[in-house]
C-alpha cells in the first residue's frame, strides 16, 4: 500500500491520541488516491481467455459437494480495492475492483463474484468463464480479476467468491468498506460528496450571518440553513435558497442568540444530498453555564444547557475571601441533558461548578442575595459563648462543637439542634467558655435541606492562662492591687529609693493587669460568619 498523499498522511500520522491501529486505517483510507480504470470488465491471467458471461440466476443458487479430487485451496487470495471510472462529462462512479486465484481444474468453469449490499440489500453479481479445452493449464493457477460491480460512497459490502459450479465449502468471503468523503479522490470527483465549502461572516450587532457557497453542483439550486445541533441539527428558522442561475452566491440569515451547537448547514436541491456543515461558535461554550433556574416553590436548583455538552456537574461551597470552590458530597452529576437538585440552601456561597475537557467554570446562582439565606454569628460575652442564628426562612441546624484534629475532619464533642422559625428574632446557643482552644470549632449546617455545607468557626480563645483559674479572677486582680496600693503606702515613709523601686513594681503589675483586660476585650467578638 502505498501513500500517495504525503501531507495528508503526515496529518495523519501525527494525531498524538489516536491508537497507531486507527491512525494506519484512518491515514490509508483517507489518503490513497483511487485506481482509474476506462472500462470495467472480467481479465484474466496474461494470455488465458477468459469471458464475462451473464448466467441463468438459478444455476449458482445452492451450492454442491465438490468432487474429491477438487483442491480444498481451489480459490485463493481474494483482494478487494476501490476504484474510479470516469466519462468524458467528468461524471465518476466507484467500483469494485475483486481480484483471486483459481487452480484451472476440469470441474471448474469458472469464477462468480458477488457484491451484497449491506444498506440497500441490493446483490450484484460478474461471472468470469474458463474456455472448456485448456489442458494445457490444467492445475495451473490462474488470476482473475472483476471491476464492473458499482458501490456507492462508503457503502458496506460484503464480497464473495465462488467457483462455477457452486462447489460448498470452498466459497471466499469479505466484509468491505468503501471509501467514504473524506478521501481526498473521492470528496472530489464524486458528485453525491460535492456538497459545497461554505465561508461566512457574523455581524453581531445586527445579529445575522453572511454566508458564501463555493464548490457547489452547477446545476442544482443550493439550500442554506441555521441550526442547532443535538443529536441532529434541528432547524432554527433561519433559511435561504441559492438559485442555481445566481452569480452572487451569497445570503444572509437572521440568529437570535449565538451558541456552541449554532451551526451553518448546506446542500444541494436534491434527494439525500450530502451536507456541509459548519459549526462556527463550537468553542464558546462558557455560556452554556448560565441557563441556571431556581424554583423556589419546588425549591429545585436546574441547569438545562441549550446545547448538550460533556460536561462534570458538581454543586459547590465558595468560602469567603477564597477562589476555590469546596465541593458539596453526593452532588456529582455527569448527565449531558439536564441537571437538577431539589432542595438546596439557598445561600450566596452555594454555587456550580461545571467541569469539561476544556475548563473549569463555577456559577453563583444564589450570590445576588435575592433568595433566603442565614447566618451564624459567634459572640463572646460573659465567659459565654453565644452563638447566633438568623434566618430568612425557616429551617433547621445543627450546631456541634468540635476538635479539629487536621485540616478535614473535626472530631464532635457537643451537637445540638435548633429551629428557626423563619422570624426576625435570632435562636440563639449559650455555651460555657470552658470549651476553648485554637482547634476547638463551632460547626453550624442546616440539616432540612439535601445540599449545603458546613459552616464554621475556629479558635476560641481562651480568655485567661491556663495557670490562672477562671473563676472570681478579676476578683483577684482586685486583691493584688489592693496589696500592692498598701504596700507602696507603707514603703513611702521609709525612704526614697525604697519607694521608687517598689514604684516601678508598682507600674509593671499594672500594666500586667491592662494587659489581661484588654485580651478579655479583644476576646469578646470571635469571628462573624457573613456581614
Ligand atoms: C483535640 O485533639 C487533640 C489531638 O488530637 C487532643 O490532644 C486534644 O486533647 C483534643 N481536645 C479536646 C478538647 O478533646
Ligand atoms: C444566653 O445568654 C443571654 C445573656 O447572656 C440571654 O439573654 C439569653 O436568653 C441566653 N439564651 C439562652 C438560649 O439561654
Ligand atoms: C431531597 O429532599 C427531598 C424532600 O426533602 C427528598 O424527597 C429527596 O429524596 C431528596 N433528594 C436527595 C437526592 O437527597
Amino acid at each position: 500500500m502505498k501513500f500517495q498523499n504525503k501531507e495528508c498522511c503526515f496529518l495523519c500520522w501525527r494525531k498524538p491520541c489516536a491508537p497507531l491501529f486507527f491512525i494506519l486505517v484512518f491515514g490509508i483510507a483517507n489518503c490513497h488516491t483511487i485506481q482509474r480504470i476506462k472500462e470495467c470488465g472480467v481479465s484474466c491471467s496474461q494470455g488465458f481467455p477468459c469471458k464475462n458471461k451473464q448466467l441463468d440466476d438459478s444455476f449458482n443458487f445452492f451450492c454442491r459437494s465438490a468432487p474429491k479430487d477438487l483442491p480444498k485451496n481451489v480459490l485463493e487470495n481474494m483482494k478487494i480495492s476501490t476504484v474510479m471510472k470516469c466519462t468524458p462529462s467528468s461524471r465518476c462512479s466507484l467500483h469494485l475492483n475483486v481480484n483471486g486465484t483459481v487452480i484451472f481444474h476440469g470441474h471448474v468453469r469458472g469464477v462468480e463474484v458477488c457484491a451484497l449490499s449491506l444498506g440497500s440489500q441490493h446483490t450484484q453479481c460478474m461471472n468470469i468463464r474458463f474456455p472448456r479445452q485448456k489442458q494445457k493449464y490444467y492445475q495451473q493457477k490462474i488470476h482473475v480479476q472483476a471491476n464492473c460491480l458499482e458501490v456507492d460512497v462508503s457503502e458496506h459490502v460484503y464480497v464473495t467468491m465462488k467457483t462455477i459450479p457452486d462447489y460448498c465449502k470452498v466459497h471466499l468471503e469479505e466484509h468491505y468498506y468503501v471509501e467514504d468523503c473524506h478521501n481526498k479522490d473521492v470528496g472530489k470527483h464524486i458528485r453525491s460528496c460535492i456538497s459545497g465549502k461554505l465561508d461566512y461572516m457574523v455581524n453581531e450587532g445586527k445579529k445575522f450571518i453572511t454566508v458564501h457557497v463555493s464548490n457547489i453542483l452547477e446545476d442544482l439550486d443550493y439550500n442554506v440553513r441555521l441550526c442547532r445541533k443535538r443529536f441532529i441539527c434541528h432547524d432554527v428558522g433561519a433559511h435561504a435558497v441559492i438559485k442555481k442561475e445566481d452569480a452572487n452566491k451569497s445570503v444572509t440569515l437572521e440568529y437570535s442568540e449565538i451558541l456552541p451547537c449554532l451551526c451553518i448547514e448546506g446542500w444541494s436541491a436534491m434527494p439525500d444530498a450530502r451536507r456541509t456543515r459548519l459549526c462556527p461558535f463550537k468553542n464558546d461554550i462558557s455560556i452554556l453555564w448560565d441557563s441556571i433556574t431556581y424554583d423556589p416553590k419546588r425549591q429545585v436548583l436546574t441547569w438545562n444547557p441549550l446545547c448538550p455538552v460533556n460536561a462534570e456537574v458538581h454543586l459547590c461551597w465558595m468560602p469567603e475571601h477564597n477562589d476555590r470552590c469546596l465541593r458539596i458530597t453526593n452532588s456529582l452529576s455527569d448527565e449531558h441533558d439536564k441537571v437538577s437538585y431539589s432542595r438546596v440552601d439557598t445561600q450566596p456561597s452555594l454555587c456550580i461548578n461545571f467541569t469539561t475537557d476544556a475548563g473549569s467554570w463555577v456559577r453563583c446562582p444564589f450570590a445576588s442575595g435575592s433568595f433566603p439565606a442565614w447566618m451564624m454569628e459567634t459572640h463572646l460575652i460573659n465567659e459565654i459563648i453565644q452563638i447566633r442564628l438568623m434566618s430568612q426562612t425557616k429551617a433547621k441546624f445543627s450546631v456541634s462543637i468540635c476538635n479539629q484534629t487536621n485540616f478535614n475532619s473535626c472530631e464532635k464533642l457537643q451537637s445540638y439542634t435548633l429551629d428557626h422559625g423563619g422570624t426576625l428574632d435570632n435562636v440563639t446557643l449559650n455555651l460555657s467558655q470552658k470549651i476553648c482552644g485554637p482547634n476547638i470549632c463551632i460547626q453550624c449546617l442546616r440539616v432540612d435541606v439535601n445540599y449545603t455545607f458546613p459552616v464554621q468557626s475556629c479558635g476560641i480563645p481562651c480568655m485567661l492562662q491556663d495557670s490562672m483559674p477562671n473563676q472570681g479572677s478579676s476578683l483577684q486582680m482586685l486583691v493584688v492591687v489592693a496589696i500592692i496600693l498598701a504596700l507602696t503606702t507603707i514603703f513611702t515613709w521609709t525612704g526614697y529609693l525604697t519607694f521608687q523601686v517598689c514604684n516601678q513594681k508598682r507600674l509593671q503589675k499594672k500594666l500586667q493587669m491592662k494587659k489581661l483586660l484588654e485580651i478579655g476585650i479583644l476576646g469578646l467578638e470571635i469571628t462573624e460568619e457573613h456581614k
